[in-house]
């Protein structure tokens, strides 16, 4: 597989584009040169991002929204019928990056969490992927990214719902890029830390006592850009943070001692 040399007329679909990550991914790609179809929600938000990009010069024929709720299979179909009619059946770059999260132990929570949760984090962006693969397949250099996080690799306290829908879309990601290897598609997992985005005002629940607002302190555009490098060299994973990659190897070695590590932090934040 050929590293990608530039973004220049990449055919390019990003969800979640409305806002955060996806916004400064979509951001990115387009200030690359790329051709790119914005998904989300919200047609007012995508309207916004469209406006702003060419407002700062960018073609506005090479910048198109698509508004999706993932959740709905109607939805994923038009998105990807619409993407389809404008990119002749091709697509060079995929990113997955609508989601949501939540906060708080699991026994506290309604059953109802973890079913939205895995409806847009899990079921849309498989079945999104599902119907991306015949225009990856005629894609030029191909790339899937899925957003995965570190508690994709790692599950945290206080992050039952979020870690397990991360851990499928890891579980689910490794799959795909071997059985994508047959159609030369790259898939990148794609583990940003603590970014500061919209992320904490849509949490699902957010009940947790510690909270770590103080600490997203990433920028997305960061993120932006540290994922088109991963693109271009063809990497399979980018965890973000010297943190996270820490505790990854930390916990690979010796998970025992991350356990006991976390079980102690749990036991002093409901003693106190
Ligand atoms: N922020 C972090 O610290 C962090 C860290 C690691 C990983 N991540 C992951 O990065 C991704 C982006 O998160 P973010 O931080 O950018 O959050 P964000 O600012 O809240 O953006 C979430 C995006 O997902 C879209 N979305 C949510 N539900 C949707 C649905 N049912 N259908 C279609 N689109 C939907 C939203 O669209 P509308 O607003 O239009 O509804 C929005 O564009 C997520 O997968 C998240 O798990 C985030």
């Amino acid at each position: 597989m050929k590293w990608r040399r530039s973004f220049e007329g990449a055919r390019c679909l990003v969800t979640g584009a409305s806002s955060g990550i996806g916004r400064a991914l979509a951001t990115a790609l387009a200030h690359a040169g790329a051709n790119v179809v914005l998904s989300g929600r919200s047609i007012d938000r995508l309207e916004s991002v469209r406006a702003e990009l060419i407002a700062a010069g960018i073609d506005p024929n090479s910048v198109a929204i698509e508004p999706a709720d993932l959740t709905a299979e109607a939805d994923r179909q038009r998105l990807i019928q619409n993407a389809s009619k404008r990119f002749d059946s091709q697509l060079d770059i995929a990113i997955n990056s609508a989601g949501v999260g939540a906060t708080g132990h699991f026994d506290t929570h309604s059953p109802a969490v973890l079913r939205e949760m895995f409806e847009i984090n899990v079921f849309a962006l498989a079945e999104l992927t599902r119907l991306l693969a015949p225009l990856l397949a005629a894609g030029t250099s191909p790339s899937l990214v899925n957003l995965g996080s570190i508690v994709a690799r790692r599950g945290l306290p206080g992050r039952s719902e979020y870690s397990a829908s991360k851990f499928a879309v890891a579980g689910f990601t490794e799959s795909i890029r071997a059985e994508w290897a047959k159609h030369g598609i790259h898939v990148l997992l794609l583990n940003p830390g603590f970014t500061a985005t919209e992320f904490e005002a849509n949490l699902l629940a957010d009940t947790a006592r510690m909270k770590v607002t103080d600490r997203r302190v990433m920028k997305p555009d960061y993120v932006a850009k540290r994922a088109l490098k991963a693109i271009q060299t063809r990497k399979n994973e980018l965890t973000l943070t010297f943190d996270g990659r820490l505790l990854l190897l930390v916990n690979r070695a010796i998970p025992r001692f991350v356990d006991r590590g976390f079980d102690r932090f749990t036991r002093r934040i409901f003693n106190s």
